[in-house]
């Protein structure tokens, strides 16, 4: 029986023991306390967090549709790693890699298209969807190195200017991480720049397609154009992972025309974030790889102890399942027409804040949303000199509550420091003009009153 059916007391809420002081939270209280007053207590507190919808900062939902939060509440109780329990989820996971696997334009079996030698698994996120692509890269490498009686020791990963799960994955697995330097003006890795990086202990390349810092998509097919070159010339044959944590899910329906996934035979796996651009909650990444034959046999585990024999890839045992069905219930809600129209109605509200941003004459744009994602991020003009730093910039409207991160850029742009916005499900073109107004109050603001502290050395948002 629900709670509120079945009170233990009738005092008011307010009133009740547990509310008459602070709690202690640093050690487990050796009494039990009124269930309807803790709920109360950590929802309180919970309103000294930001505002999710305001966070400008995250690629992450913020908005999901009323069916998405019922089959979440339904889905509490499924493990995802219980295959044999729950044997639909575990269906519902895999027609999910199969769509996306489509989506990314894996080859087909012969002439039925609805089967596919690619293979593939849901994650917490791309964090982990990389992690298990780049093993997958350093497993094949290092039995191709075994098998020419190579040494296999001094394994590296060459790639433009990612996001830190590339550094968490070289430093867990001890691979020496090749990063391209940003260059100034393109914000991204050049094919000539990767290409210098590459040799015989190569792993792989890692191209993103939606870079962190400003959203740009990398020159996948040039890079992947010159690694053809390189092998005609070397005999060096080094395989690609693209890192599609946002693009994934914004080019296939934005910018078909882009080849970035397996149409192209280097790429040998794709991670996506399914709660980015995915439009699914928290929780839910996806890694595919073209073939079974690209995920090394020895990173499948099979456990009997579920009841049946379950092949397992994933770094997570348990795990929810709800993510997934969500993710399930976007991709047969929504089809091609359905994710082309939220993907453009984001696009459409970042060119309208875009075009608001230029209004105040000082500020120039990395990226307007015309270079790949639906971001925008700026830096002040030259020309200009505010007497104030983007920093207390964000630090005025986080006043109001809007999260607009301030950030340097990754080396050899270090020097450059700018804001984003993410526009994503969710963010309207009202909500983007009361953002608008808000920067408007807040420039004049600081044009009057100054502030008089000189700004000090933030933290940089690039991940070294
Ligand atoms: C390009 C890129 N790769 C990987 C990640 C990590 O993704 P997740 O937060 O889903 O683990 C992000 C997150 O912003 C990203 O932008």
């Amino acid at each position: 029986m629900p709670l509120h059916n079945h009170k233990a007391n009738i005092d008011d809420l307010f009133t009740v023991e547990a509310m008459a002081k602070p709690l202690n939270v640093h050690k487990i209280s050796r009494k039990e306390r009124n269930p309807e007053a803790v709920y109360q207590m950590i929802h309180d507190e919970l309103l000294l967090d930001g505002n999710a919808r305001q966070n400008m900062a995250t690629f992450c939902s913020t908005w999901v549709e009323r069916e998405v939060q019922d089959l979440m509440q339904e889905c509490i109780d499924k493990n995802m790693i219980d295959k044999d329990e729950y044997p639909q989820t575990a269906e519902i996971e895999s027609r999910c890699v199969s769509m996306l696997a489509n989506l990314w334009n894996a080859k087909e079996c012969g002439d039925d298209p609805t089967c596919s030698p690619a293979i593939g698994c849901s994650t917490t996120g791309s964090s982990e969807a990389a992690m298990l692509g780049g093993m997958a890269l350093k497993w094949k490498w290092k039995a191709r190195r075994q098998s020419a009686g190579k040494p296999y020791d001094k394994p590296n990963l060459v790639c433009g200017p990612v996001q830190v799960c590339w550094h968490k994955f070289a430093r867990y697995w001890e691979i020496e991480l090749r990063e391209v330097p940003m260059q100034e003006g393109t914000y991204m890795s050049s094919p000539e720049d990767v290409i210098a990086r590459c040799d015989e202990n190569t792993i792989g390349v890692v191209q993103t397609l939606g870079t962190t810092f400003t959203g740009h998509y990398e020159p996948i097919e040039e890079v992947h154009a010159a690694l053809d070159t390189l092998q005609q010339e070397t005999g060096l044959d080094i395989p690609m992972h693209i890192d599609a944590a946002s693009g994934g899910f914004v080019a296939p329906f934005m910018h078909p025309e882009i080849k970035w996934d397996f149409r192209l035979p280097r790429v040998k796996s794709i991670n996506s974030s399914g709660h980015k651009f995915g439009l699914a909650p928290l929780g839910c990444g996806w890694v595919v790889w073209a073939t079974e034959n690209d995920l090394p046999e020895d990173l499948v585990f099979r456990v009997n102890y579920l009841g049946g024999q379950m092949p397992t890839f994933a770094l997570n045992f348990s795990r929810p399942g709800g993510e997934v069905i969500a993710q399930y219930y976007n991709l047969l809600r929504l089809g091609f027409e359905g994710y082309i129209k939220v993907q453009e109605s984001c696009f459409a509200a970042a060119q309208y804040f875009a075009a608001g941003l230029e209004q105040f004459k000082m500020f120039d744009f990395l990226n307007n949303s015309s270079k790949g994602l639906p971001l925008i991020c700026w830096k002040f003009k030259d020309s200009v000199s505010p007497p104030f730093s983007l920093y207390q910039l964000s630090d005025a409207l986080r006043e109001r509550g809007w999260l607009i991160p301030t950030y340097t850029l990754p080396p050899d742009c270090e020097k450059t420091v700018v804001q984003r916005i993410v526009v994503r499900h969710g963010t309207s073109v009202d909500l983007l003009h009361l953002l608008l107004k808000d920067f408007s109050e807040v420039i004049a603001e600081l044009n009057e009153n100054p502030p008089c502290a000189p700004d000090k050395e933030r933290k940089s948002f690039n991940h070294s």
